[in-house]
């Protein structure tokens, strides 16, 4: 087993009702003023912003909205999150909605510890100086960005996304509750699945030597997940296939599924990253489309990982003849992804690059 650092400072409040405790939350984080950062229509429509408002004021804290953060998080908007907090002496922010919103979150916390241009994090061309403390009431699961040292953003010009990683961004406390998740969208719900699934083997296919604990989280985190998807895409209103799969989505990307491993992969992420940002597909549904031919493309150098995935994640036959049953676990996954209506390949995604653009993304 590798060494390892592992850091989760963020509070966990889970299960139903638990947002209703959100102005007590940030009236404890001794701030002056909150921005309440959201999304689309989501949050409005469903009247969980009317409740955090609600809160927040009987707990009398002062706060300000900014709302319009889409999916592949915009830099512009960032920019003007900044300039709204520095305005209005922000001084915590609450990100109330999926990873978009979360991250975006993330940008503005750096943006206003910092002089000059909060893109050059993303460029990695400096290093962030501090961030604004954030909390986070969740509504998708998915990106993990709730318990996360990432955030991800799109400058629009040039259609670029990057992520941002570092422990100083990890949010305060997060408040989960499944029914939250319930008014998703099925496409989301699947999308999420898919995310929390690759968060998980982004770590599990690795080189180095085996890790009995690491590898028992992360193989029964994956076979909940795809266990849940499958309930969620029948019943979506089941609140016990909710909770799992949104704390699944915590556990995958908090760092647990990592510890002692010897090397991350992110290649399907980076892949995704690029294929986001000039298409603006949905991050899960873009590493659905790309894991298959990945999987195929690396697979012969990490066949003692591809093997145990197969036999104790995808119930594929144990059998001296290796390749089959490697090959038998990729077909397995990718026909879960087809059963949630996932695409497995870029036409399936709904995008067809050029071979400029493709050579343009790869490099
Ligand atoms: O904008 P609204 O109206 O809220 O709609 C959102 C959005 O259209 C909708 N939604 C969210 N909660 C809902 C809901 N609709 C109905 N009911 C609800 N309860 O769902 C759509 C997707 O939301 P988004 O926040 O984009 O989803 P997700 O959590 O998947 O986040 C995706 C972003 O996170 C990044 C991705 O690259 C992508 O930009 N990631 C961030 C990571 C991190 N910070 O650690 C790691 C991930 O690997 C990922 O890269
Ligand atoms: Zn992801």
């Amino acid at each position: 087993m590798s060494n390892f650092e592992f850091y989760t400072p963020t509070h966990v409040y889970f299960g139903r009702d638990t947002q209703r405790q959100v102005g007590d939350l940030v009236r404890a984080q001794g701030c002056k003023k909150v921005l309440v950062h959201f999304g689309g229509q989501s949050a409005r429509r469903s009247g969980l912003l009317d409740q955090i408002e609600a809160s927040l004021d009987a707990a009398g804290v002062a706060h300000v909205q900014l709302g319009g953060v889409v999916p592949n998080p915009h830099l512009s908007l960032v920019y003007q999150g900044i300039d709204l907090c520095k305005k209005e002496g922000v001084d915590f922010i609450l990100a109330v909605g999926g990873g978009s919103v979360i991250d975006s979150a993330k940008a503005i916390g750096y943006g206003l510890c910092m002089d000059g241009d909060v893109w050059d994090l993303y460029d990695h061309t400096r290093k962030a100086e501090g961030c604004t403390p954030i909390g986070v009431v969740l509504t998708i699961a998915a990106s993990g960005s709730e318990m996360s040292n990432s955030s991800v953003i799109t400058k629009e010009e040039g259609g670029i996304k990057r992520g941002y990683n570092d422990e100083i961004c990890r949010p305060k406390f997060a408040i989960m509750n499944p029914e939250l998740t319930m008014t998703l969208p099925d496409y989301q719900t699947a999308c999420g699945c898919t995310d929390i699934l690759m968060h998980t083997m982004e770590r599990y296919f690795t080189q180095g030597d085996s890790l009995e604990i690491t590898d028992s989280i992360a193989e029964g985190l994956l076979r909940t997940v795809m266990a849940q998807a499958v309930i969620l895409r029948d019943d979506p209103k089941n609140y016990d296939a909710r909770a799992e799969v949104m704390w699944a989505g915590s556990l995958s990307h908090n760092g647990l599924t990592g510890c002692g491993i010897q090397a991350s992969d992110f290649s399907s992420h980076a892949l995704e990253h690029e294929i986001g940002g000039v298409y603006d597909v949905a991050h899960g549904a873009g590493l659905a489309a790309i894991w298959g031919s990945w999987a195929r493309y690396v697979c012969d150098s990490c066949k003692d990982r591809f093997y145990q995935f197969a036999v104790n994640v995808m119930e594929a036959t144990p059998s001296d003849d290796i390749d089959t049953v490697i090959h038998t676990g990729i077909e397995k996954l990718e026909a879960f992804f087809r059963s949630i209506h996932m695409p497995t390949s870029l036409k399936e995604l709904g995008i067809a690059p050029s071979d400029a653009i493709l050579r343009e993304m790869a490099s």
